[in-house]
């Protein structure tokens, strides 16, 4: 392992001297500029987006810092009134007083205008923190407890108007919903009805209830949101001393889980009682904004894992591709194609677009000694690349059920746990964030290779790849590094210190949320260690920065205030607002009183963002 990892020292250091050879005096680029995949990507059209904002330092305040020029208000915040007959905040409600108010933990969000006055916003809520949202922290948990713990996560819809310049909550709108860990749901796709999605209570196998654990998100040109279903494992458990497979070790599933409990009030968590319940969980979840009474549909044409985000774009021909992490160390990345294709002229017809596709694995290659490459998408059907019942696949619903199983045995490549994917409006191409990962290098299954080329990887790093032809729904791709976060101030080792567009000014570590805006704009959301010590020394609080896919260069816009993570991002359709989520500040009860100040208890909120002069954000 060490051999390795000083020989992709050194070819990073290579890299950069060709860099600077073929360079005069930029000295903010992009990393492995004068690589044969940049030239590549060069060759299409690209637009390269203005960035004009100046550069906001590290903070450890308790607060959310933006650039001159611009504001940043809270708009809705955990507990926050969503119906015109909701009570206001308090630390102490009930379970029916949750019910009404916007859920725990915003994470992915997008926003659905309607007019240029009146929009949805469509927000995950991912867990609970019990420190704050319990009266005595969890400790011991009543009935109520868990009842208001399954009425925090889920979604908030959310509507909002437009008035005296500012995008505000509409306790009145009528498209106003939470959805909850027991809103009914449906099974579709290729999985429903299969046996190991029946229970005692759904002897059919396609009626759930619920959704929790949504981390990330995506939107379809079609109007709906997609809510993505990531560590369920956690709300499962049992008192119960039971043996679990190997399919439900893989997704973690274990009576040694004792974060939330809710089996201890609510059987179908014990999965000594109900053991095929958490099958049904860990699905991308598409729910209409625009119908408060529709039923969400949980798709699993598109896997079960632990779902980060699902990047949707729509393919030249008209396919739908939705790229889609599996945030887990040693997990994969998946792509999804539509058996049918989008209709622009007729958007009722593309309702069900996700029910019937084909999944795919990456699988990475690189040339000796370098950190980039081709890469390939491995089919997951019944049948075909050793997938057959001799091999213990016994049907596509099943190899949908267990995905991480079926892209392991063909061969797909052990991943940093890939968070947000995200693509780029203005070329074909995707990237990915790679958050950590200390099993790299250390654990056998997980090697130090070129895609993933740091032992224990603390900082985390930023995948790109470019489908051959800029075709989605193509076989084969390009690949390259966007960036390597690290820690100039502490390391000299380039690995370490990070790629050339990473200096003392801009340095973060593991880059989570991503997303791109209009202009081509790529935003970059951290969820990392805010210690500000050590290997993190020198960088603050969580952040969000703004990177330009072209050049590489990479300016901070945004610090958070303490112990949060920032994640969740979209745009009003003017560009003119953002919307940016603030999650679990105070985490493990370290001092933060965000957003209310004083003594009051810390809770996750969106902020808005906007210019002070009206302007597009960021250009
Ligand atoms: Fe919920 Fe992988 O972040
Ligand atoms: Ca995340
Ligand atoms: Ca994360």
């Amino acid at each position: 392992m060490v051999n390795k990892h000083v020989q992709f020292s050194e070819i990073i250091n290579k890299g950069l001297s060709r860099r600077r050879f073929i360079q005069t005096s930029s000295t903010v680029a992009a990393f492995f500029t004068a690589t044969p995949m940049a030239s590549a990507i060069a060759k299409t059209t690209l637009k390269e987006p203005s960035i004009n904002f100046k550069q906001v330092p590290v903070s450890t305040a308790d607060t959310a810092i933006v650039p001159e020029g611009y504001q940043a208000d809270v708009l809705i915040s955990w507990g926050s009134p969503l119906f015109a007959d909701s009570p206001a905040f308090s630390p102490s409600a009930n379970s029916d007083a949750q019910l009404k108010q916007f859920g725990d933990n915003n994470d992915g969000m997008a926003f659905f205008p309607l007019t240029n006055e009146r929009a949805v916003l469509a927000v995950n809520n991912e867990y609970t923190n019990y420190e704050y949202l319990l009266p005595n922290q969890g400790k011991t948990l009543s009935a109520d407890d868990v009842k208001k713990a399954q009425a925090a996560v889920g979604n908030s819809i959310v509507e909002l108007v437009y008035k005296n310049g500012h995008w505000i909550v509409n306790q009145n709108g009528r498209l106003n919903r939470r959805i909850t860990a027991n809103t009914p749901m449906e099974i579709t796709g290729v999985a429903a009805g299969h046996p190991l999605l029946k229970t005692k209570a759904d002897p059919t196998g396609t009626r759930a209830l619920g959704t929790f654990a949504n981390c990330a998100n995506g939107a379809t040109p079609w109007g709906t949101y997609l809510t993505c279903e990531e560590n369920f494992d956690d709300f499962f458990g049992t008192d119960t001393n039971v043996a679990v497979d190997s399919n439900q070790e893989r997704y973690g599933i274990s009576p040694e889980n004792k974060d939330y409990r809710w089996y201890e009030h609510d059987p179908r968590f014990d999965i000594a009682q109900n053991p095929n319940e958490p099958n049904r969980f860990g699905w991308v979840v598409e729910i209409d904004p625009m119908n408060p009474t529709s039923i969400p549909k949980k798709r699993t044409a598109l896997g079960r894992f632990k779902h980060e985000n699902a990047a949707v774009t729509i393919n030249n021909d008209g396919y739908v591709v939705v790229y889609l992490g599996d945030d887990e160390r040693g997990e994969h990345l998946y792509r999804f194609v539509s058996k049918n294709k989008y209709n622009p002229s007729n958007q009722e017809a593309n309702r069900d677009l996700l029910e019937e596709g084909t999944l795919y694995v990456a699988k990475f290659d690189a040339k000796d000694g370098e950190l980039k490459g081709t890469g390939q998408w491995i089919e997951l059907t019944f049948g075909k690349n050793g997938l057959t019942a001799e091999n213990g696949f016994a049907s596509q619903a099943e190899i949908m059920i267990f995905a991480r199983k079926a892209a392991t045995h063909v061969g797909a490549t052990t991943m940093d746990r890939p968070e947000w994917v995200a693509v780029n409006p203005h070329t074909s191409e995707v990237f990915c964030t790679l958050t950590n990962n200390k099993n790299r290098g250390v654990k056998p299954n997980q090697p130090v290779d070129a895609v993933n080329p740091r032992e224990k990887n603390p900082y985390g790093h930023i995948l790109r790849w470019n489908p051959s032809n800029g075709n989605h729904t193509a076989a084969t791709f390009d690949w390259d590094l966007y960036l390597i976060a690290g820690n100039p101030t502490v390391h000299k080792d380039s690995l370490m210190a990070g790629s050339k567009n990473i200096n003392k000014d801009n340095m973060f570590n593991c880059p989570d949320g991503l997303g791109f805006d209009k202009d081509g704009r790529l935003w970059i959301l951290t969820d990392g260690d805010d210690s500000n010590k050590g290997n993190f020394a020198g960088m603050g609080n969580n952040q969000m920065l703004c990177g330009n896919p072209v050049t590489g260069e990479i300016r901070r816009f945004l610090t958070g205030p303490i112990a949060c993570e920032i994640t969740g991002i979209t745009f009003s359709h003017d560009s003119k607002t953002m919307f940016v989520g603030v999650q679990h500040p105070g985490e493990e009860q370290a001092p933060s009183h965000f957003p209310d100040g004083g003594h009051s208890t810390p809770r996750s909120s969106i902020m808005r963002i906007t210019r002070k002069d009206g302007g597009v954000i960021g250009a």
